[in-house]
């Protein structure tokens, strides 16, 4: 075990879905230890399992203190807590809502479904996040939100959106769902929007298993958040104002509340996340510096002031012409054989779906945000240059927590070993 690995009486794979004996072999990070399973034990021995119990409470307090907002709430998972905070900020029927085109689908399908059109903006290629000039020219008098996504745990252009934001008065929804504990110009990521959305399934930095986290600064919000996901709660106890009373204790009568035991297991991981984060930004700094010595090869470019957090997944820019026209899917396949987890983002480009693509009739009858009947166009191949050449270039190398202690040079031998062997192919065949 490498030294400062938490004490453990096991190791736990991470994230079982994903898990890959690749990854094993190079990683000794087990993301449950014996704390999570006591936490739990604790938990389930005093019959806290349903419901807002002092450890949920205690959890959406210590969120609040160190994010630095106002308001917190846990949800059953990410999603709900994108729908609660979309509904927090009134988007509805008939509003538009910007959104990266390169991002989890649960992004935007919580507006979707409340009734309001997704528009997709381009990616900005040297960072892959979503692109400042793009989120202005998709700006209608329709544009209610716009979700600002601080994808595979770098931190999007937070001072160019939310100056577009403030210029329309468009709110902006922080999507942290990649990035927990990132920074921009020395804030939490997730204080700075109008509210803030982090999902904690089981592959995040810091996971309850399935959860989700909204935070806001705004009373409104977060009062109406409640109102939509957390039946039973109180006015006087769980909620700040008597606006909504007369609708209080059940809210609309919808249940997204977070399961306690997963929230239990959150609060063993957020003690442990400044640690992992630590141990991700040396192992992405050490690959980093190596990668950036081989050309065709060129990491993502971070914003200025900006801190990477949660370091999601590690994807780096792939250029055949640097690379003696070596293609990135042979690359990809090349290193694979070598027995590396390399690969191409699980995240299609979202225009690419039929869903958005073609439309669809989502209420039935015709009706919704993505019929024809209501003026949806839908998209066609070629509509986001960047966010295309991105999808086409990127490599996902792999993101280790506690890496071996040669794991780096490994990773770098292997691919400067097919690199090697491209160069001495291209020569034989000239
Ligand atoms: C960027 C992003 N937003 C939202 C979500 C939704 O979170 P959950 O899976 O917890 O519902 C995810 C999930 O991976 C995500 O990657």
């Amino acid at each position: 075990m490498a030294p400062d690995q938490p004490e453990s009486s096991f190791k736990a794979r991470t994230f079982i879905q994903t898990a890959s004996e690749a990854l094993d072999k190079l990683d000794t990070w087990s993301q449950i230890t014996d704390d999570e399973v006591a936490m739990v034990a604790d938990m389930t021995r005093r019959n806290e399992i349903s419901g807002g119990t002092p450890v949920v409470r205690d959890f959406e307090k210590a969120w609040r203190e160190w994010i630095g907002v106002k308001y917190s709430i846990t949800t059953v998972n990410g999603t709900s807590a994108l729908y609660s905070a979309y509904f927090g900020l009134g988007v509805g029927p008939g509003d538009e809502v910007i959104c990266p085109v390169n991002t989890w689908i649960c992004s935007i399908a919580p507006a979707l479904l409340l009734g309001a059109k997704p528009v997709f903006c381009d990616v900005d290629p040297e960072t892959l996040q979503l692109d400042p000039a793009d989120v202005r020219a998709k700006i209608t008098k329709k544009t209610t939100c716009i979700c600002a996504v601080h994808l595979w745990g770098n931190v999007c252009d937070l001072e160019a959106i939310m100056e577009i934001g403030r210029e329309y008065k468009i709110p902006v929804i922080e999507d942290c769902s990649h990035a927990h504990g990132a920074k921009y110009k020395g804030r939490m990521c997730g204080s700075i929007g109008d509210a803030a959305c982090w999902s904690l399934q089981g592959s995040k930095a810091l996971s309850a298993g399935e959860g989700g986290v909204i935070a806001t600064n705004q009373v409104d919000v977060f009062e109406r958040a409640c109102l939509v996901g957390q039946v039973n709660r109180v006015i006087g106890i769980d909620l700040v104002g008597a606006k909504y009373e007369e609708l209080q204790p059940l809210g609309l009568g919808m249940k997204f509340r977070a399961h306690p035991l997963g929230i239990g297991i959150a609060t063993v991981q957020l003690r442990k996340l400044d640690e992992l984060n630590r141990r991700r930004k040396a192992y992405f700094e050490e690959m980093e510096a190596g990668l950036s010595e081989i050309p065709g090869l060129r990491p993502v470019r971070v914003y200025e002031g900006a801190e990477r957090g949660g370091y999601y997944a590690f994807p780096v820019i792939h250029e055949p012409k640097k690379m003696n026209g070596l293609t990135t899917d042979t690359l990809i396949a090349a290193l694979r054989e070598k027995g590396l987890d390399v690969n191409r983002t699980g995240y299609p480009n979202l225009h690419t779906l039929p869903l958005f693509a073609k439309g669809f009739d989502i209420f039935t009858r015709n009706r919704g945000p993505l019929c024809a009947s209501e003026g949806y166009t839908g998209y066609k191949a070629g509509d986001f240059p960047k966010a295309d050449l991105s999808y086409d270039r990127t490599i996902f190398f792999p993101r280790l927590s506690n890496p071996v202690p040669n794991a780096v040079r490994i990773i770098l031998d292997a691919v400067k070993r097919v690199v090697d062997e491209s160069s001495t192919l291209t020569a034989a065949k000239a």
